[in-house]
């Protein structure tokens, strides 16, 4: 067993659910590690001894951010559509068969390395936990080496053959369905812990809510637990549908009814919102302040992927959080680590109390406010107490 004591911590955001922000924010604070875990948290000055030290200089250090939602298994990219969107073309999901076929031309050591690189990127921007979709290969064998390699780099792993219809199968939606449903999920689920669906009648290659049903339902079965892409292109019926089943988590979430919060305050599952999306969209924000007001769940997440948002950073996302939703920066940050990790339904990253993993994000900055106020500037990076 080793021990390290984190010391020199200008603000320790716990997000332990104290104060009314439930932020547990402190001064003069510090942590020790042991083998991985926080083994205690206190006033620095009351600190046990340990084998080693670590002084941040003054530095805030927060619980490390959980991305609860990105697809990072693709090869090439989408610039162009994005130059022709900031143009005035609309997002319709067509361009995600641009990149499957990118994908599936792609080697498993192309994109292991792109996968890698993408997590690290992350990492550099202090982010510890991540959950990785497939969704770019939608052949029962390109699922599952997504999924394979997936979980190379997290245990989060989600099967989202459901994303789009495939070319090959636009004359015969139900003969994709049967496929998802079938073979391709008994193929995935063991790779898999949740199972996903793009949810959106406004686009053509989406599903329907009986099309997702479907899915949801055939993932349930095999012991998948339950994720969803709702109301990101119109009002629809991804929110009910989630809530319904008892998904953990309904994403996107850009347009709401008054319905829709009320049934997502009346039930278990998670909003997760994605502004990096809206941002690279050029779509309305979420309505987060009607979500909060009715005590709903929230977290924040960056849906990296080539199409509708190609950015890995959380910081990014916080900031946006915080100046077209509303959020306050403690809002943004609890919903981006706390938040995030229920919709994971983790409790042991998202937080740092005694006997969860140690996962420390430090800023170059004395507090968590700087995320927001220091927008685009690199302060974040996950600590890494290996060395
Ligand atoms: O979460 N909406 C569906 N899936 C992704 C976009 C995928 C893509 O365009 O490549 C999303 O926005
Ligand atoms: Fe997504």
């Amino acid at each position: 067993m080793s021990s390290t004591v984190v010391a020199g911590i200008g603000e320790l955001v716990t997000c332990d659910g104290a104060g009314t922000d439930g932020l547990g924010a402190r001064t003069g604070a510090a942590v020790v590690v042991e083998d991985g875990l926080v083994a205690w948290i206190g006033p620095q000055s009351a600190a046990p001894a340990a084998d080693r030290r670590v002084d941040v200089g003054g530095r805030a250090v927060l619980p490390g951010f959980v991305d609860s939602h990105a697809h990072l298994v693709f090869a090439g990219d989408r610039g162009d559509e994005f130059a022709a969107r900031m143009a005035g073309t609309p997002y319709d999901g067509g361009g995600i068969g641009v990149s499957v076929a990118a994908t599936r031309a792609a080697t498993d050591d192309e994109l292991r390395a792109l996968l890698a690189a993408r997590v690290a990127e992350m990492r550099a921007q202090g982010t510890t936990t991540v959950e990785v979709k497939s969704g770019y290969g939608l052949t029962v064998e390109d699922e599952v080496r997504a999924l394979r390699l997936a979980r190379e780099v997290t245990q989060e792993t989600t099967f989202l053959g459901a994303h789009v219809v495939p070319a090959e199968y636009a004359a015969d939606r139900a003969a994709y369905l049967d496929l998802v449903t079938g073979p391709m999920l008994a193929a995935a689920a063991p790779y898999a812990r949740w199972v996903d669906v793009f949810c959106e009648p406004h686009s053509a290659h989406a599903f329907t809510a009986e099309e997702a049903r479907a899915v949801l339902v055939a993932g349930r079965e095999a012991g998948l637990g339950l994720r969803v892409h709702g109301n990101q292109l119109g009002p629809g019926p991804g929110v009910q549908l989630a809530v319904e089943l008892g998904a953990a988590s309904v994403d996107h979430c850009t347009y709401l009814s008054g319905a829709d919060v009320d049934a997502l305050a009346a039930g278990t599952t998670v909003a997760t919102l994605l502004p990096g999306v809206e941002f690279s969209t050029r779509s309305p924000y979420p309505d987060a302040a009607a979500l909060l007001q009715a005590g709903v769940d929230i977290a924040l997440a960056t849906d990296c992927n080539p199409g509708t948002c190609y950015s890995s950073s959380m910081p990014f996302v916080i900031a946006l959080a915080v100046r077209e939703m509303g959020l306050t920066p403690g809002q943004a940050v609890y919903a981006a680590t706390a938040g995030s990790a229920r919709s994971l339904r983790r409790d042991d990253v998202g937080r740092l109390v005694v006997g969860a993993r140690a996962d420390l994000t430090v800023l170059d900055a004395p507090s968590h406010v700087h995320l927001s106020y220091r927008a685009g500037v690199p302060i974040a990076r996950a600590l890494d107490l290996r060395a």
